[in-house]
């Protein structure tokens, strides 16, 4: 462990354990077959001496197939969700009646674009495709002329989870679905689209950047080999990108010391993508995280793993179970408000999941144990040259 670690391994006694932990075998003989995504990372590592931890996350959820080696965590199909899975979501747990409050959403939205001819529901990341079913039953069932105008599309990372959407959709309802097999940070679509962009727990698996501060100066994670496993390695926070974020959207800068703060480039990268998509309509965000993470960060491990795998004392360490494990972030709503601004986007709403639900449906969420305090799950609504008349 190199002297800054070291040195900040003493400050974060009481925080995260990371920094305490044994690190996983990983050497070039050990890795077996069935975890090669690990051998991927460490020949990247090898080849470039070191990775951003960014890099790292992205390599651990989202390589693919390539070669010898196997894909990540969610490309893989590995990633199992549902109850008694890896971990659960509030569209499975609160199925149909999420989907439902979704789609009466949705068709408000169409209303107040006046009833165009088309209409996309541009969903990303759609796990099992549970929400996708219920919307589409539902708007089917109960809205027939939104029905004749709505184009569902599903933007996923995930070959084997679109497979499981496909099973998973009514085979009526399935021929109207597109699926894209792309990631929603760089997809374009031919033309631009009117419509709603949605996503639910997906901008939380976007990769981050780790950071940390030491005497005052700002340090980013990256990812070494030391011969035997990985571990990680502070080095002098260089990247520009990171840096502008920083002054963007904080103004103590450089980064707070004592634990780890994570920055999402990618969810900025991903939230211009749609901006340059939408030719008028919505970006309907669900999450958990919260507006002002400079706060937030100091009470709660902002980053964590989730997987059947992990044993208690490696939990939330990212570094353990690689291509096994779900690695996600809390996000910052704060950063896509003040970036929406720049690109064009206008707040329309942001709320807490409970009371979002109970304005748009008459029966709220049965299972929402995520909802009280200053963090939970969260809705943003931004809308680009549209408005909307919500509750
Ligand atoms: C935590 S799961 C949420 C699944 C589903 N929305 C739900 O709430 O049950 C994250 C989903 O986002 C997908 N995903 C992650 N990064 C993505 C990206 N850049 N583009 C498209 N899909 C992505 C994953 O494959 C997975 O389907």
């Amino acid at each position: 462990m190199n002297k800054i670690f070291r040195a900040a391994k003493e400050i974060f006694i009481g925080a995260p354990t990371a920094f305490d932990l044994p690190k996983p075998l990983i050497g070039r003989d050990r890795v077996e077959r069935k975890y090669s995504v690990q051998r991927k990372i460490l020949d990247t590592i090898l080849k470039n001496k070191r990775i951003s931890f960014e890099k790292y996350m992205s390599m651990a959820l989202y390589s693919r197939n390539h070669g010898d080696y196997d894909a990540g965590y969610y490309t893989s199909g590995e990633a199992l969700i549902g109850e008694a899975c890896h971990f659960n979501t509030f569209p499975q747990s609160n199925s149909p009646v999420f989907g439902q409050g979704i789609a009466k959403q949705l068709n408000s939205m169409w209303e107040a674009l006046g009833c165009p001819k088309v209409f996309h529901a541009i969903e990303m990341g759609a796990g099992n495709g549970i929400m996708a079913r219920d919307i589409l039953r539902y708007v089917n069932k109960e809205m027939p002329d939104f029905y004749k105008a709505l184009k569902y599309v599903i933007i996923e990372i995930s070959n084997p989870l679109i497979q499981r959407q496909k099973n998973s959709i009514d085979p009526m309802l399935r021929a109207s679905v597109e699926w894209k097999n792309a990631s929603a940070i760089k997809y374009k679509f031919k033309h631009k689209i009117t419509g709603c962009f949605l996503s639910n727990e997906l901008v939380d698996n976007l990769p981050v950047h780790e950071l940390f501060g030491y005497k005052n100066e700002a340090y980013e994670t990256y990812i070494t080999y030391n011969g035997f496993t990985i571990e990680k390695e502070p080095v002098k926070l260089s990247s520009r990108k990171v840096i502008d974020m920083l002054k963007t959207r904080f103004s103590t800068f450089p980064v707070p010391e004592k634990i780890p703060f994570y920055v999402s480039t990618a969810s900025i990268d991903w939230l211009k993508n749609l901006a340059d998509n939408l030719k008028r309509g919505y970006i309907l965000t669900i999450d958990y995280g919260t507006s002002d993470m400079t706060k937030y960060f100091y009470e709660h491990d902002t980053l964590r793993t989730y997987s059947r795998l992990v044993t208690p004392s490696h939990k939330n360490d990212p570094l353990y179970y690689i291509g096994k494990a779900d690695i996600t972030a809390d996000v910052d709503f704060g950063s896509l408000v003040i970036y929406g601004r720049k690109f064009g986007l206008r707040k329309v709403g942001y709320f807490n999941q409970d009371y979002y639900f109970s304005q748009i449906l008459s029966t709220p969420l049965i299972k929402s144990e995520m909802e009280s305090g200053p963090y939970g799950m969260r809705v943003l609504i931004q809308a680009k040259k549209a408005r909307l008349k919500l509750g």
